[in-house]
């Protein structure tokens, strides 16, 4: 039902989804995606709500699944005094990553956060004043520290680009029966190699005994908090937009330019174009 010119502002995660993109491309759309929309210090504003929220319950879902009745190892994520507490790992220490760190410090796990940008490892040694363990992302740690979790949540994110498969097959099947996987960057194809895509209303499979929990949409299930905070991030540009004519727009804004993945039939987000091997064309050669 789009129709040529239209301006789309959403969500679009296009490098885990060619039909999508292939489809968009076809309707000479100028697709906005919220995701690589940028501040001028490289953060993402439109994704950071979504990501506060999405790590939060990801540590939520997880204690929930970890449960024996829900099929799990059925371990309390605190523990209780004589008795270990559950072991998460964190694979990428983004905004989903320190917001999934402090809801499982909160509730008493051991908790490692593994990235591969040593100054965010040290950012998040300090604010979370020691309490979590830090681990440079490569191929040793990561094998080591999924053999020995209860948990993996999956957070690490290339803007625009396809999310690198960090914890293979094979790490999966070294994990203990019963642990569970949250890969919140399920919605840039994940981090987890066993990942795929699943939905609120199934949200979970099993794969070498490990409990996979795949919601592209988590912050759905909670809406209340989730529009709100949503929407305290969009609806000054979406007043910009409606107010202004929109390449004068895109010209002087130009963290509203890098969210620009496609303008009338061209692709403007690199990230998207490697992905696909499709013909990349600069924004600013459009407008
Ligand atoms: N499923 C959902 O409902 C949902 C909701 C919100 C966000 N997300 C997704 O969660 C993912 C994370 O988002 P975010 O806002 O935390 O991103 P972010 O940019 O804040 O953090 C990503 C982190 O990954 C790290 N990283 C990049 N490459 C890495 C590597 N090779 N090894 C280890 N770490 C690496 C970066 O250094 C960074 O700290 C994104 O894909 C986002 O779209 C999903």
């Amino acid at each position: 039902m789009l129709s040529e010119n239209q301006i789309i502002y959403t969500y679009l995660h296009l490098a885990s989804d060619k039909k999508l993109t292939k489809a968009l491309l076809s309707k000479n759309v100028i697709a906005i995606a919220y995701e690589t929309v940028e501040e001028s210090d490289g953060s993402l504003p439109l994704l950071t709500p979504m990501s506060e929220v999405a790590g939060r319950m990801s540590v939520q879902i997880a204690s929930h699944y970890l449960e024996s009745a829900q099929g799990g190892r059925g371990k309390l994520l605190g523990g209780v005094p004589g008795v270990r507490p559950a072991n998460i790992s964190i694979v990428g220490g983004g905004t989903v990553g320190i917001n999934a760190a402090k809801i499982a410090l909160g509730m008493g796990a051991n908790v490692t956060i593994i990235d591969i940008n040593p100054a965010r490892l040290r950012y998040l040694d300090d604010v979370l004043h020691g309490n979590i363990n830090t681990l440079t992302a490569n191929r040793h740690n990561i094998a080591n520290a999924v053999r020995s979790s209860d948990v993996i949540i999956g957070a690490v994110l290339i803007p625009g680009a396809l999310a690198p498969k960090l914890v293979t097959n094979q790490m999966v099947a070294s994990m203990k029966s019963g642990s569970v996987i949250v890969d919140v960057a399920i919605d840039q194809g994940g981090c987890i190699e066993t990942i795929k895509p699943t939905s609120h209303s199934d949200p979970i499979y099993v794969i070498d005994g490990v409990i996979h929990y795949g919601v592209t949409n988590i912050p759905g299930a909670v809406p209340r908090t989730s529009t709100y905070a949503l929407t305290n991030a969009t609806l000054p540009t979406i007043v910009d937009l409606a107010n202004n004519d929109l390449t004068k727009l895109l010209s002087t804004h130009k963290g509203l330019a890098k969210g620009v993945n496609l303008y009338k039939g061209k692709i403007t987000c690199k990230p998207v174009a490697d992905t696909f091997s499709l013909s990349y064309t600069p924004l600013d050669k459009l407008i």
